[in-house]
């Protein structure tokens, strides 16, 4: 019986007449302890505030962040990732309010840290953008340049405070040349061996970072393409690799996700410390701003994007839809 005479020699579809033979032979699977959730802590709120262009995500206030915390972790997610919105007059060209130990990340830190103690990973965006008027993900030169050495010495200031106010992994997010070497020296200096740190390796320059801006409060002056890379390159990710690598980078991370599964499957392929996803918001809006529509059937765009994500090599994967998609699993 040949492959192209009357019956097929061979049928793929065998191992898919049933949900329980699918199942059954499933390449991969999503778990809870897969997902990593991204959360947003506004100072000076005691509401939280919904993000127009994040449809179901808000700018916590800092009890709705410790609620948030503890449903992911009852739900199984493994670590929260926290970015703070400071008051807009506290933003200025330094980014002060970004290693100010009172700043309202390190006070998120110090919040969550009392509510879920080790038993959810604490992670930290240590990046200035957040906290400088201009925007940038640096402090800037006389010529209005992002300035990457001076940008470092922030850093390290950053990853001082933020591992003082008791978090386990610093996300340096910034793609300034150095920051993770720099990063490590500074918590090494400071007796936070134990910190670890979650480096952005791959970083793209995104239209898919939009909705990022209205969730963080920032008016971005310019853009970021001189320190985030082009998304027309991939070699050049797995240069970023190795120096993260050589740096003390303890985990990697691909960002966006699905417009990069390819140099996540490169990443993945060439390391051998554990490999992290971002599906950011730009991600998630695409997809709820279809479903709102009707024209995608949203829960399985969900599953299919993290399972995605999963089959090109992420170990871990953060999303804002990590509670949710947890509880389903
Ligand atoms: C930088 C940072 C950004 C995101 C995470 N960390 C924005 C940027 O680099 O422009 C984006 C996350 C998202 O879009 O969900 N602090």
């Amino acid at each position: 019986m040949s492959t192209y005479g009357t019956f097929p020699g061979a049928r793929p579809r065998r191992l898919r007449t049933t949900p329980a033979m699918r199942r059954m032979v499933a390449e991969h699977r999503l778990h809870p302890a897969d997902l990593i959730l991204p959360a947003f802590v506004r100072e000076g709120v005691s509401e939280p505030v919904p993000i127009s262009a994040m449809p179901g995500v808000v700018q916590h206030s800092r009890d709705t962040l410790r609620r948030a915390a503890v449903e992911a972790l009852e739900a199984g997610v493994s670590g929260i990732m926290l970015f703070g919105v400071p008051e807009d007059a506290k933003k200025d060209a330094a980014g002060t309010a970004g290693t100010d130990p009172d700043g309202i990340l390190q006070v998120a830190i110090r919040d969550v840290k009392a509510e879920v103690g080790d038993d959810l990973v604490i992670m930290s965006d240590l990046c200035l953008d957040e906290y400088t008027d201009h925007g940038h993900c640096g402090v800037l030169d006389s010529a209005g340049r992002v300035d990457n050495d001076a940008t470092l010495e922030r850093y390290a200031e950053m990853a001082q405070v933020q591992a003082d106010a008791g978090v386990h992994v610093v996300g340096p997010s910034g793609m300034m040349d150095g920051q993770v070497g720099v990063v490590r020296d500074a918590l090494d200096q400071t007796g936070h061996e134990d910190v670890s740190i979650l480096a952005y390796t791959a970083k793209y320059a995104s239209a898919f970072y939009g909705p990022f801006r209205e969730a963080v409060g920032s008016s971005l002056q310019g853009d970021r393409k001189t320190y985030q890379q082009d998304p027309a390159n991939a070699r050049e990710s797995l240069r970023e690799l190795e120096l993260d690598l050589a740096e003390g980078a303890d985990m990697v991370m691909v960002k966006p996700a699905l417009p990069y599964l390819d140099i996540l499957a490169k990443v993945a392929e060439s390391v051998d410390v554990p490999v992290a996803a971002y599906q950011i918001s730009g991600e998630y809006a695409m997809v709820e701003a279809a479903a709102a529509n009707g024209w995608i059937d949203r829960d399985r765009a969900i599953m299919e994007t993290l399972t995605g994500i999963k089959r090109a090599g992420a170990n871990m994967i953060l999303t804002y839809w990590a509670t949710e998609v947890a509880r389903q699993l």
